[in-house]
Formats: C-alpha cells, structure tokens, sequence
C-alpha cells in the first residue's frame, strides 16, 4: 500500500464517517434501496445462503439477507467505524447478523465462504480495485456470485462532478470497464443491467433515464 493509498482511505473514511455522524448514512441507504432492493431479489438468495456486503454502509442489505437466508449467514464490512456503529445498533434487535470494520481488501473472514457478494456505491473508491476484485472472488465459494453496483460510471454524465462534490478520488470506468475489470480479476460476467427508478418516483432524473449499473460475476467453478 503506498503512501497515496493510504491518504486516499483516509480521505474516504473521514467523509464516510462525517455522514455517518451527522444522519446522512440513512438517507443514502434510502435513495439506494430502489436500486438495490430489486437487485438483491434478483439474487433469490437459499435459505442458507451465506452473504456478505462489502462497504456495507448501515448496513440495510445485511438485514434484508437475514430475512431471505434465515439459516444463513449475513456480513456486512466497511472502513468507517462510525458506518459499522450505525449499522450495529440498527440490527440491534438482530442476533445473527455481523460487522466489521476493516478497509477491504484488508478482512477478517474466510477464503470461499460465501456464496453470494454485494457491494453499492463502493468499489471506485478503493485504491487499487483490481486488487479488491481479486480478493472479492477469493472470498466466494466456486459458482458464487458477485453483484457489483455503481452510480457513478461513464455513461452516467451527471455522476461525473462527484468526485469534486464529495472531495475524494474516484475510478471513472464505462459498462465496458466494469465488465472487463470483473473479468481481469477471473469472473465470468454472467449479467451487465441498468437498474432504474420510474420517473415519476426518481428524485434526480439520471435515475430513471441512466441508472445505477449492475454487473454480475459469478466465480468460476
Ligand atoms: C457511497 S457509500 C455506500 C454505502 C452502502 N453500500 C449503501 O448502499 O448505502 C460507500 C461505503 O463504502 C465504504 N468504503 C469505502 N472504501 C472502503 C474500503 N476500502 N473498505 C470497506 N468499505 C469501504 C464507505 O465507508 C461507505 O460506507
């Protein structure tokens, strides 16, 4: 890791923590489920699924999947300690869920042991992405799957002043880049989607004209 790497987590873990704190976590957990709600049932997790968020936020995903995998396994990972605090007393009432903090691909948990991975809004924030998507598939069992989401990608040109807006660095990729990118590191693309919110409900209209894009991995068997 160098020493723009590190400076570079920093960054990202101070705003993350910042929104944290200051209530906006909630909200952007909010604006993401549209998207990711109808994704994560795409998923149709088995009961006993294994399932892991990385950059996991509130951690609202973690929740949905102890209720789809009840005798699974449910996950969820983020560099913010205050993201994790938030998302450990809003599953308060949940016993069989679990966080972490750790800055990914930096992690606590088992090579092939989980069959499902879900990351929104998270992977262009990583200092050296291939590294992460390399470790992303090393954490899946054979034929799990990886459903990568972001909203800030090249076709989507009301995403691009974000990094300015949000004062941190971000990795600029198109549909193309994504696919390729989840290839070099060894998955099979299995599923490359726009997921959009209809007009009349989206808040911005890149939501339902662009889009949040999904691309889906699958680990080789
Ligand atoms: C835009 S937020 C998305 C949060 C959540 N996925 C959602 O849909 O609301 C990005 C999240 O990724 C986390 N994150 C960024 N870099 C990370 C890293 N290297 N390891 C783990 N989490 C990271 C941030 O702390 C933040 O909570």
């Amino acid at each position: 890791m160098t020493q723009r790497d590190n400076e570079q987590l920093d960054r990202v873990r101070d705003v993350f923590d910042d929104w944290a704190v200051r209530g906006r976590a909630e909200g952007m957990a909010k604006s993401h489920t549209p998207f990711v709600r109808p994704a994560f049932e795409l998923l149709e997790l088995a009961p006993d699924a294994r399932y892991l968020d990385i950059g996991c936020g509130d951690g609202y995903t973690v929740r949905w999947a102890t209720q789809a995998a009840p005798q699974g396994r449910a996950v969820g990972i983020d560099l913010s300690a205050e993201m994790i605090a938030l998302a450990r007393r809003m599953s308060a009432d949940l016993d069989d869920v679990e966080f972490h903090q750790c800055a990914f691909p930096e992690h606590p948990l088992p090579h092939a042991g989980f069959d499902t991975i879900l990351s929104m809004e998270v992977f262009y924030y990583l200092p050296d992405m291939g590294a992460a998507l390399e470790e992303t598939l090393r954490l899946l069992a054979p034929g799990g799957r990886f459903t990568c989401m972001v909203d800030f990608y090249g076709e989507n040109e009301a995403s691009h002043s974000w990094p300015e807006d949000v004062g941190v660095e971000m990795t600029l990729l198109d549909s193309a880049g994504w696919r390729g990118a989840l290839e070099d590191a060894g998955f099979d693309v299995a599923d490359q989607r726009r997921m959009l919110v209809p007009a009349d409900e989206a808040s911005e209209p890149w939501k339902a004209t662009e889009g949040s894009l999904l691309t889906l991995g699958r680990r080789p068997e």
